[in-house]
């Protein structure tokens, strides 16, 4: 037994924020970010949510897998920029989509929360506790941006991706993942609720702060070694591997993980230049485009890769149905 992806969705908010745009705000411009970054275009949100934003990726996976929210047993939110608290995100999924059967619960795990919210269902979906799950990333990352800090502002944007899955028979990859806690400084962000009002909401303080190049170094050495031994756990050869799916950060990051791992660039589809870094929602957009546009399709092999704050990193495999 193991969980097969049936349906995708996704859905990014209608504003677009182009790079002259962030140049007006800092000193920056738009040859730089696309060099340094490969970003041109960003969805920023004005009338959405994170919770919107997850209950419409939601809806259009469920309806592109054909699946009724009743039969939902598990829903799964990665974010770490909901606009609630309590009820938590996916609660509030739950409600939206009348899935009065599901079980709910968010998960904090930055960018590489989508590929851990895969971990989470496949495990309960192989294991035979439950038989229909819905893991979704939806990030209002703009909500936590110090728009000040060009080191920062430039790379991030918002929105959601969904996958539904079902419980079938196959075979059951096994992920590498990985924390390290005691490097966590690299990329942090402070609660905004641990204080009593709302003066601090303009403090650096409480955004987003960030050793780029530490994050990048650490982005490139450790990818490759985490796709590496997933590969070599399963048993499954790199010419098996039809798409390396990473989370979308950094072009020159994607790049440098081809390169050491010695596979065409062409495996790695990019959509960070219209989205920008969209944290746990990232992979799972990229994979609702994949699928829409017919680049995947049944029996291809595909890596997920996630990285990012914690430290926290990843890959899983998945067979394409
Ligand atoms: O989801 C995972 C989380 N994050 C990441 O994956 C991010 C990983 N890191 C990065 O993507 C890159 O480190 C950045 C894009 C953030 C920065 O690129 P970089 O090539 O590492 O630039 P840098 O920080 O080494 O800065 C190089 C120069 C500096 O000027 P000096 O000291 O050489 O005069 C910066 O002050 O570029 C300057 N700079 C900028 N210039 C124009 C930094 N940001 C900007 C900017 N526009 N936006």
């Amino acid at each position: 037994m193991t969980g097969i992806i049936c349906g995708t969705g996704s859905y990014a908010p209608s504003y677009v924020m182009d790079n002259n745009e962030i140049a007006t705000m800092v000193e920056t411009s738009d040859e730089w970010i696309r060099e340094r970054t490969g970003v041109v275009t960003r969805h920023i949100i004005k009338d959405e949510t994170t919770v919107s934003m997850a209950c419409e990726a939601a809806t259009r996976a469920l309806a592109d897998g054909d699946v009724d929210a009743r039969e939902l047993d598990l829903i799964i939110v990665s974010t770490i920029s909901s606009n609630i608290i309590l009820p938590c995100t996916a609660c509030e999924v739950q409600k939206e989509l009348d899935a009065e059967h599901a079980t709910c619960f968010d998960m904090s795990a930055a960018c590489s929360g989508f590929v851990l919210a895969y971990n989470t269902a496949l495990a309960y979906l192989s294991g035979g506790i439950y038989k229909t799950a819905l893991i979704i990333g939806s990030e209002s990352l703009s909500n936590l941006t110090n728009w000040k800090d060009r080191g920062t502002c430039i790379l991030f944007g918002d929105g959601a991706g969904a996958a539904v899955m079902r419980a079938g028979e196959g075979k059951t990859y096994f992920p590498v993942t990985c924390s390290d806690g005691m490097k966590g400084n690299a990329l942090t962000c402070q609660s905004r609720h641990t204080l009593a009002d709302t003066r601090h909401m303009a403090d650096p303080e409480y955004s987003i702060q960030m050793d780029g190049q530490a994050v990048f170094k650490f982005a490139v050495k450790k990818v490759p070694e985490a796709i590496d031994e997933t590969l070599k756990k399963n048993g499954v050869k790199k010419e098996e591997i039809t798409w390396y799916i990473l989370h979308q950060a950094n072009s020159r990051i994607v790049e440098a993980v081809a390169k050491r791992l010695g596979e065409p660039l062409e495996k790695f589809p990019m959509n960070l230049q219209e989205y920008g870094n969209t944290s746990s929602a990232s992979i799972a957009i990229l994979l609702d485009e994949m699928k829409r546009d017919g680049r995947l399709s049944g029996g291809q092999k595909v890596v997920i890769a996630g990285f990012g704050a914690g430290l926290t990193w990843g890959a899983s495999i998945i067979e394409w149905r």
